[in-house]
């Protein structure tokens, strides 16, 4: 009897085994978000204006487009998804009108296709915009979660009563964790209590770094900025999170654009598409699919970008990573009005030295050879993109 029962223990290890074929730890973090988690969020772009309409329809338009392909995977239901009270045995539903059919249809609708489904709590007695949410709901609510097929909870910080945020996000993170199901946990504490010293610890696989994005360019430099020294907290399993993606929302430009997803990408920034996916532009699938872009994204070569030169006085940046192949990504940003020309020494890069190195346009999809400088013209509040390395 002895020998099935250790073949069978045999086959389970080697099953494991083929699920983590790196170094990944195998705790639900380094399972669920060994990269940057990729997906498509409801609040950008629609706000409360929400019903399971739009989230099937999306779910489909995530197919189409080819963005489930590209890697996207979750799509998640931000705020307002819930009706205005708990039902009689306490526990959280869904609005009656707008999600008729109850959040574990749309689970099944989801998954059917082959992708994940998220929903948004508050850390807090009621969401930011006032509907009911978990403190002291947590293992009611995370259990509902999991009956329903929920893969991910984005778990935000208002109404929070001034209560330590370690013990609310960990009560939640406990919470899930009982539930046995593996649930994406983000963390949405706006930074207000770095949570990138201790959203790893409470089991947070992301953590925002900051207040709301929105669609205009200086809030999106505006975030970039406050990046600058969080470098060291994101690793494979925890990511610095410095919100969701604007592309394709209508109030910046394409170029304004292509540089807010060259520099999240570069950040290792968790991908979550925040426009209507349902009616996107060429261009907007264009940036959103570039899938040399998203593949340094999803790359870990030791650290998330960092910021290497900043230029006041020309308004331009280079920011750069490391690539696990040891070549590098590099962000030349100009961030003044009129177009220019940015360079950097690849001595500057941390590459291995060579006399010349191949460098890839990940925008244009050329390859040059590069002897001693890296150089692009950057047209006015945009960004070049290269990934470069031996030849
Ligand atoms: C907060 C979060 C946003 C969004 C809204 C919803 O502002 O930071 O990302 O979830 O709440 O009300």
């Amino acid at each position: 009897m002895r020998y099935p029962l250790s073949l069978a223990a045999l086959a389970l290890t080697l099953a494991a085994c083929s699920q983590h074929p790196t170094t990944t730890a195998p705790t639900p973090s380094g399972r669920l978000a060994a990269t940057p988690p990729m997906g498509w969020n409801s609040w950008n772009k629609f706000g409360c204006n929400i019903d399971e309409e739009l989230i099937e329809r999306t779910a489909d338009a995530m197919v189409s487009s080819g963005m489930r392909d590209a890697g996207y995977k979750y799509v998640n239901i931000d705020d307002c998804w819930m009706a205005k009270t708990r039902d009689a045995q306490g526990n959280l539903q869904a609005d009656p009108t707008r999600f008729s059919h109850g959040i574990r249809a749309i689970a099944e609708y989801v998954h059917a296709r082959g992708l994940k489904l998220g929903v948004y709590s508050s850390a807090g007695t009621a969401t930011c915009q006032g509907l009911p949410a978990s403190l002291d709901h947590e293992v009611a609510d995370a259990n509902k979660f999991a009956e329903w097929g929920v893969d991910y909870l984005k778990y935000d910080n208002c109404n929070n009563q001034k209560r330590p945020a370690i013990e609310r996000y960990t009560a939640m993170s406990k919470a899930l964790q009982a539930t046995g199901r593996p649930i994406v946990f983000s963390l949405c504490e706006w930074g207000e209590n770095k949570s990138w010293e201790w959203g790893r610890q409470v089991g947070g696989m992301l953590w925002r770094t900051t207040g709301d994005i929105s669609d205009r360019w200086n809030s999106m430099i505006d975030i970039l900025d406050k990046q600058v020294g969080l470098e060291k907290y994101s690793s494979p399993g925890g990511w610095n999170d410095p919100d969701m993606l604007e592309v394709g929302n209508g109030r910046m430009t394409f170029n304004e654009y292509v540089a807010h997803f060259s520099l999240w990408a570069l950040l290792n920034a968790p991908l979550i598409a925040g426009n209507d996916l349902r009616s996107m532009s060429d261009s907007t699938r264009f940036i959103l699919t570039n899938r040399s872009v998203i593949a340094v994204d999803q790359d870990w070569g030791g650290q998330q970008g960092t910021r290497l030169r900043d230029d006041p006085a020309t308004n331009t940046q280079i920011w750069v990573k490391p690539m696990r192949n040891g070549g590098r990504a590099v962000v030349l940003l100009n961030r003044g009005s009129s177009a220019t020309s940015i360079s950097v020494a690849t001595a500057d890069l941390g590459l291995t030295p060579a006399s010349s190195y191949q460098a890839i346009d990940l925008w244009a999809h050329t390859a040059q050879t590069v002897l001693g400088v890296l150089q692009a013209g950057v047209p006015p509040h945009g960004a070049a993109m290269f990934v470069i390395g031996k030849k």
